[in-house]
């Protein structure tokens, strides 16, 4: 509430970072953490025939060289842009939140920063001058390293970053003693960085394997060796990946389906459980099917079934990410932050003040009988909009109501009832922060949306983007 509020009343705001976070994600994990060591590999394969075979070594090399280009095409560009977007998006939709983790982990996003830096600059120097340091051994050899050197900075942003994910769904023993080492070893995060590290090795050796088969079409030879090269890594890392996820799934409901009081809650989940396992099972089989494929008849290996196979692990992947951030809800950080942005400790002064008095960016201060509608318009920007829309495309508050009142005229006790229990009836909702005067408000204006459907501006809508028509919005600032 110390900040003005971003809201995008179509797409909604969950969306804007669920779109941008998770195909970063999964260049991050495909192309910079998993690509990366296959590359190194083949070009040490290339190196150690340099002097026995080096028409052979050439072909290691530029198999190698060719893959590479690939991925740092595609991290340079849209995976460093995304990496930036999750920072503006995550920023603009939960301010409050993002400043507690940098408050937290301020130590570790530093590391992650300089980390960061050196992995720019790695890829930067391994791609570049790959032609220039191939002349002879010495030269080859330090490139070597710079590979390898660039496969270890990749995996320390990822392990990093994925501490501070594994700390918004459980904070663990940082909620009793706030100090950095238990936000940073929380319950969740080995287990993740369990099931994330053989994933990306897995997707990388994919990728490898789709490009080796486009790549080596005219030399049945030597596409048969780098084949086999290649599912051999994936069909190292696919099981342990597969594992990984297993030891992270059953690690998750105790942690988390333990602390949720609905039992309805719990089959919702559960219902996402089997579905996820069934499309796991299905991608594992075909990725181990494919690998195997390819190692014992890599001369009829289909390139388009290997991008079939990695087409479901990236669905799969952003599926898991859904679902890792849905299950946190209601919470942004575990137990201590709500998805609204408002701390837990902080409700009981907000129930008794009310939630306008305490927030910097409103146009009321106060409800009175005069002001319902435009009270009721803050009060639902500051405790609904962070996961609603008003009619927008994702989670629309009006179709909510509608499907459980109907499309008779909504009676304010109904509306009231509801919201007062909302967190007991739905689990991931946060309770309702606000006074009474503020809970008639908001049921008046979500009233006023049914009768009079107009979209919710947001702070950035004041500045002159996306001015809704006069007549359209009723409570316009
Ligand atoms: C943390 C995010 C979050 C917040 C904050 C939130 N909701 Fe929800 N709400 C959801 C989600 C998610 C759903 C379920 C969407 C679906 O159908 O899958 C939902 C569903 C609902 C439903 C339908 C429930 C049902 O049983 O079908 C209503 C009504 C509702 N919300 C009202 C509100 C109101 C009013 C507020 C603000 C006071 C609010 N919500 C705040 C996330 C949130």
């Amino acid at each position: 509430m110390d900040f003005p509020i971003f809201h995008l009343d179509f797409l909604g705001n969950r969306a804007l970072i669920a779109i941008i976070a998770v195909i970063h994600a999964i260049i991050n994990h495909a192309l910079a953490v998993g690509l990366m060591p296959v590359v190194a590999m083949l070009e040490i394969k290339g190196f150690r025939l340099m002097q026995t075979n080096p028409e052979l070594a050439e072909k290691w090399d530029s198999l190698a060289y060719r893959i590479l280009f690939v991925a740092f095409l595609i991290t340079t560009t849209i995976g460093a842009m995304t990496g930036v977007g999750i920072w503006f998006s995550a920023s603009l939709v939960n301010p409050a939140s993002i400043a507690s983790l940098i408050r937290v982990f301020f130590g570790a996003w530093f590391v992650e920063w300089m980390v960061f830096v050196t992995e720019v600059v790695l890829i930067l120097l391994y791609f570049l001058t790959w032609k220039k340091l191939k002349a002879n051994m010495v030269k080859k050899f330090k490139h070597v390293k710079y590979g390898l050197f660039l496969c270890f900075f990749s995996w320390i942003t990822m392990a990093i970053i994925v501490s501070i994910l594994a700390f918004m769904m459980d904070t663990g023993n940082w909620n009793n003693d706030r100090t950095f080492i238990y936000g940073f070893v929380n319950p969740l995060y080995l287990p993740q960085l369990l099931f994330r590290t053989p994933l990306a090795m897995t997707m990388g050796g994919m990728i490898a394997l789709f490009l080796t088969l486009i790549y080596t079409r005219k030399d049945p030879d030597f596409r048969k060796s780098a084949l086999r090269s290649i599912s051999k890594w994936v069909l190292v890392w696919g099981p342990l990946a597969a594992a990984g996820a297993m030891l992270y799934y059953y690690v998750i409901p105790t942690n988390l389906v333990g602390n949720l009081p609905v039992a309805m809650g719990t089959i919702e989940f559960q219902s996402w459980y089997s579905q996820i396992i069934v499309i796991v099972i299905v991608a594992i089989g075909l990725v181990i099917g494919m690998a195997n494929w390819a190692y014992f008849r890599p001369n009829t290996a289909p390139a388009w079934l290997a991008a079939v196979s990695i087409l479901l692990i990236a669905g799969l992947m952003g599926h898991f990410e859904r679902l890792r951030e849905f299950i946190r809800k209601p919470y942004v950080i575990g137990e201590y932050m709500y998805s609204n942005g408002l701390r837990v400790e902080d409700y009981p002064l907000l129930k008794r003040d009310g939630i306008l008095k305490h927030a910097n960016f409103v146009a009321t201060k106060e409800v009175t009988d005069d002001n319902m509608i435009e009270a009721g318009r803050d009060v639902f920007i500051l405790t609904c909009s962070r996961c609603h829309t008003a009619n927008g495309a994702v989670n629309p508050i009006v179709g909510k109501f509608t499907v459980m009142f109907g499309k008779e005229p909504w009676q304010t006790p109904q509306l009231k009832g509801y919201i007062k229990n909302m967190h007991s009836a739905r689990y991931f909702m946060p309770p309702f922060p606000g006074n009474d005067r503020e809970l008639d408000a908001l049921c008046a204006f979500i009233k006023e949306l049914q009768t009079n459907p107009q979209p919710v501006t947001g702070a950035q809508d004041g500045l002159g983007f996306n001015k809704p028509k006069p007549a359209q919005s009723v409570a316009a600032r």
